[in-house]
């Protein structure tokens, strides 16, 4: 096992779908996995491997923020093997024209971390998703009739951030929505050369705030999402 996963070797596949939420991993592995088996507890951070459509995949929360997701993403790569790993999760939009319950696929992600500064601290690293995946995954997408933007978001540090108007001027800039983890996730795919993609839904608006869902469209758009982020996650390399 490794510091955080109480995973034997071989009980992670090498493609994972990565929710915040370890409840919505165990909801996932529930309705869309064959087989599925919890390969973690640790923490409450539910992990579990089964088959989607007959290959072997695994989906194991990561909670919320840059530096809860590094912890498990690294571990997952270094300890694990894992090759392709697929975020899906929540983002508030910082445009106009990105609605709640509508897609975004994270072509790139700006932050406001050190994480990549303290490594880097002369250099703007980019921090971009797998192209492959991103490409996969619009597809996908589009064919579910999901209303889907390709863009880029800021991975923040802060959930109450106290720069509300810069994150709306990123807005203007063609930033499509803030979340919280993606920044992270692909600068470690980056280091250890693997695939990374981040899905998001669209879960509140910064710029629109009386856009609002019931609890019944936010579970489609959920369903959909996972559909999009599994069927990426056995495509083709
Ligand atoms: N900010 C940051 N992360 C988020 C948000 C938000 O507004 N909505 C969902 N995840």
């Amino acid at each position: 096992m490794s510091i955080h996963i109480a995973a034997k070797q071989g009980e992670i596949a090498d493609k994972i779908l990565l929710p915040g939420d370890p409840l919505r991993a165990k909801f996932i592995a529930e309705n869309f996995l064959e087989d599925a088996v919890c390969f973690n507890e640790v923490r409450n951070m539910f992990g579990y491997t089964g088959t989607y459509k007959g290959h072997r995949v695994s989906v194991m929360g990561t909670g919320m923020g840059m530096p809860s997701i590094s912890i498990y993403a690294r571990e997952l790569i270094v300890d694990y093997d894992v090759k392709r790993l697929i975020r899906v999760g929540t983002a508030g939009s910082l445009s106009q024209d990105v609605h709640v319950r509508e897609l975004v696929l994270a072509q790139a992600a700006a932050t406001n971390s050190n994480i990549i500064r303290n490594d880097w601290p002369m250099y703007d690293f980019p921090q971009i998703a797998s192209f492959n995946l991103l490409d996969k995954a619009y597809h996908i997408a589009k064919d579910l009739g999901m209303i889907t933007h390709v863009g880029s978001v800021l991975s923040s540090d802060v959930f109450y951030s106290n720069f509300y108007e810069q994150n709306i001027k990123l807005g203007t800039m063609g930033v499509l929505a803030t979340e919280m983890e993606a920044a992270a996730l692909y600068y470690l795919a980056a280091q250890h050369g693997v695939e990374a993609l981040g899905i998001m839904t669209i879960s509140d608006s910064l710029v629109n705030p009386d856009e609002d869902t019931t609890a019944e469209e936010r579970q489609t758009t959920f369903t959909d999402m996972m559909k999009v982020g599994l069927e990426t996650l056995i495509s083709e390399s």
